[in-house]
């Protein structure tokens, strides 16, 4: 039977240099999170993302990458690395790296090459002599970012950039760099990894190319599967690809090309019905969820490390969000999105916060958690851009929240310090001995997900449950069954059960604020109630593989 680890998974993501620092540089490393496994295994969390911790000018928190095969000085060596990964899998957990080969640094010497004409790397890149007419369409940082076309003054021409134009975009269509890519696939799968978080898929298979060599972009998804499995059988691919679902099978193949995709329209729902405090964004979309292979996998989240992208909700659904959770200017981001941390946004409301951890959960695929939201850290505005989300973890009521022992003011960046989220109250030492704190209930929500294999593995029925404003799914795989219901609105709610369910015999899972009258089949949930239940199902299927 095959090991698809992935579908069950529960994945952390750190950022290395805002995480702990171990030698008192103000500069979160490796040492440091080494030292910190104990944190991530007690969450219940079995893999670890890692953002990108290479060499960089750190212009776009590393995504700027100047050494594909090396750690950056500032967070440790290469053996601290390998330090880490060991310490991570004595404890079960594995770790994925941030593959990001859309476009290097312009400082990589692969750049500093091609723009000097060397012969070996002039094609590397995507230069024209010409700028492009199109050159200011499909910026990706809107206000920040002016041009898709840069001109290089040593090599008189223009190169293309996606992104920010300190980020060249490398020539996938050329066979050299392909090769490259697996070269550093090959050497992180060699140090350990279980597989890689791939940045900008999308962008990266678009063909810009003048001189087209038979490449063929999806396809090529396939290949790169391909090396993957002979390399390390259990390795994944987790692409960060902002797609609508029509284009799904295009990125999976028939199970042979990406394992893993986020699932970003779903989060855009997520955001409106928790806006809205109805069930329907949600209940729609998941209708409405294509067929994809067993073997693939949606990742759901809450937060990342950027804005929360709502660029796929209609105008009026955005202002919505924009209303509800982020109405100042400074608190939206490139006319899509918002700069804020999960726990600010929900009014700091605990209960409210543990409803929608409970909902990502329940979700069809893999949870993917940003570090901090699991104590319900706060964002510092003040901070540029996608900065404000990425401050100090806040371990204690120490200084810097015992992130560093550095002076404030030599930290990476400030710790939240003001206000409600600030590192005197919202802390994890503080929250680890209240049973009732956020970080306890994220606990044990994740250890309800873990049991509940199902929800991994299975295309939720959506029930209709009386009140729009109760999300209730039902997740059956292999003779077993998992009833989830979600009061997402601010006042209770009643849901009614229907008859094909087993309501007798189903045993509870989690709860919050639930009254059930059973002889009526019928839960009263308080404002953000939920109520996770399992039951044996005799319609399951055995043919899929074990997760
Ligand atoms: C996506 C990453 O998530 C984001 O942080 C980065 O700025 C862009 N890719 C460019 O690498």
């Amino acid at each position: 039977m095959l090991n698809l680890w992935y579908k069950n998974a529960v994945i952390y993501c750190v950022d290395v240099e805002t995480f702990q620092d171990s030698d008192g540089d103000g500069i979160g490393d490796f040492k440091g999170l080494t030292g910190r496994l104990d944190h991530i295994e007690a969450l219940g969390a079995t893999c670890i993302w890692l953002l990108p911790f290479y060499p960089s000018p750190n212009r776009d928190n590393g995504y700027d990458v100047a050494d594909y095969y090396n750690v950056d000085p500032r967070y440790g060596t290469l053996g601290d690395f390998v330090e880490f990964t060991h310490a991570a899998h004595e404890r079960g957990l594995r770790v994925l790296v941030d593959l990001v080969v859309n476009h290097s640094s312009i400082d990589h010497p692969w750049f500093q090459a091609s723009r000097a004409g060397d012969p070996k790397y002039r094609d590397w890149y995507v230069w024209r002599k010409d700028k492009p007419e199109d050159a200011e369409k499909g910026v990706i940082f809107p206000g920040v970012q002016k041009t898709t076309w840069t001109r290089d003054t040593k090599r008189k021409e223009y190169y293309f950039h996606r992104f920010y134009e300190h980020q060249a975009d490398l020539n996938i269509a050329s066979p050299e760099v392909r090769e490259e890519i697996e070269r550093i696939m090959g050497f992180w799968l060699a140090l350990g990894v279980s597989g890689f978080r791939m940045d900008a898929v999308p962008f990266m298979l678009e063909d810009l190319s003048s001189a087209h060599s038979g490449w063929e972009p999806h396809r090529y998804l396939s290949q790169l599967q391909t090396f993957l499995s002979w390399r390390r059988a259990e390795a994944i691919l987790l692409a960060e690809a902002n797609i609508p679902m029509d284009e799904a099978g295009d990125y999976f193949g028939t199970g042979d090309r990406l394992h893993v995709i986020f699932n970003f329209p779903l989060n855009q729902q997520m955001f409106l019905a928790f806006a809205r405090g109805e069930a329907g964004p949600v209940s729609d979309f998941l209708k409405a969820l294509p067929e994809i292979p067993a073997i693939a996998q949606w990742a759901t989240f809450l937060r990342n490390h950027d804005e929360i992208d709502l660029g796929r909700l209609e105008t009026q659904e955005k202002e919505e969000v924009f209303a509800a959770f982020g109405p100042d200017e400074d608190m939206q981001l490139y006319d899509r999105g918002l700069r804020r941390r999960l726990a600010p946004m929900l009014g700091g409301d605990e209960r409210r916060l543990a409803m929608a951890f409970s909902v990502m959960l329940a979700l069809p695929g893999t949870p993917v958690i940003w570090y901090g939201d699991e104590i319900g850290m706060g964002e510092d505005l003040s901070l540029p851009e996608r900065h404000s989300v990425r401050t100090p973890m806040q371990w204690s009521a120490a200084e810097n929240g015992a992130f560093s022992s550095a002076r404030a003011k030599d930290c990476v960046r400030p710790v939240v310090a003001k206000g409600p989220f600030a590192f005197p109250h919202v802390n994890v030492a503080r929250q680890k001995l209240d049973p009732l704190s956020l970080l306890s209930q994220v606990r044990r929500l994740i250890r309800a997900r873990r049991e509940a294999r199902e929800i991994g593995w299975a295309r939720p029925e959506v029930l209709k449950a009386g009140d729009g404003s109760v999300l209730a799914l039902v997740s059956r795989w292999r003779g077993g069954g998992v009833l989830t219901l979600h009061n997402l609105a601010d006042r209770p709610a009643l849901a009614h059960l229907p008859e094909g369910l087993p309501f007798a015999a189903m045993s509870p899972l989690l709860r919050q604020g639930v009254h059930i009258d059973a002889k009526e089949r019928t839960l009263r949930l308080d404002a953000y109630g939920f109520e996770w239940f399992r039951f044996e199902d005799g319609s399951g299927t055995r043919d899929e593989d074990e997760g």
